[in-house]
C-alpha cells in the first residue's frame, strides 16, 4: 500500500464535492480491463486504504461503483432476509429510504421517529429494543445529509449490544 497522510481527522461531507485535478487526469487515462492483472493490483490497494479509512480490517471492504443509494441497497439485501424484524430510525429522507428497503425485501419494519433536523434519540432505541427482543438488524443513517443532523453512532451501537 502506498504510505499517505491523512489529515488528524477526516470528516466526509454528502458533497457535491470538487475533484481534484490530479483525479480529473487520471480519468482521461486510457481504460483497463476488470480482468486486467493491474485493475486486480489496483482493486487491492483500494480495498486497502478503505479499511485504513473506515478503521477496519474486514476483508470485505469494497468500494461499489455507483450512487450511495446502491451502498445502501447491497447492504439491506445482503443482510435482511424476509420476515427478518428491522428497527429502522427515521429523522430524515435517507431514514425513509432504509424503510423503503426494507419493507421491499419482506422485512417488517419497526420504526424510530425523531424529528427532521433533529439527531436518532438512543432512548428511544433502547425502549424499542426492549419492547422488540427478536430484532435481527438496527437501522440508522450517521450523518443525515438531508437535514445535516448527526447522531451519535457510538451511543446508538451501544443500546444494541
Ligand atoms: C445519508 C445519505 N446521504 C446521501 C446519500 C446519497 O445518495 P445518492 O448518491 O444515491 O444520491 C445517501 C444514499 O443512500 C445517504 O444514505
Amino acid at each position: 500500500m502506498k504510505s499517505f497522510n491523512p489529515p488528524s481527522r477526516t470528516l466526509m461531507g454528502p458533497g457535491p464535492s470538487d475533484v481534484h485535478p490530479r483525479i480529473l487526469n487520471a480519468m482521461a487515462k486510457t481504460t483497463i480491463g476488470h480482468l486486467d492483472p493491474a485493475f486486480i493490483d489496483m482493486m487491492d490497494e483500494i480495498k486497502e486504504m478503505l479499511q485504513y479509512a473506515f478503521m477496519t480490517e474486514n476483508a470485505l471492504t469494497m468500494p461499489i461503483s455507483a450512487p450511495g443509494s446502491a451502498g445502501m441497497e447491497a447492504c439491506f439485501v445482503n443482510l435482511v432476509e424476509p420476515g427478518d424484524k428491522v428497527i429502522v430510525c427515521i429523522n430524515g429522507v435517507f431514514g425513509s429510504r432504509m424503510k423503503e428497503n426494507v419493507t421491499r425485501i419482506g422485512g417488517q419494519a419497526i420504526i424510530i421517529e425523531d424529528d427532521w433536523g433533529a439527531p436518532v434519540s438512543p432512548q428511544k432505541l433502547e425502549q424499542c429494543l426492549t419492547e422488540n427482543p427478536d430484532t435481527k438488524i438496527v437501522a440508522f443513517v450517521h450523518a443525515e445529509t438531508s437535514t445535516g443532523a448527526l447522531s451519535d453512532a457510538k451511543l446508538l451501537c451501544e443500546d444494541c449490544q
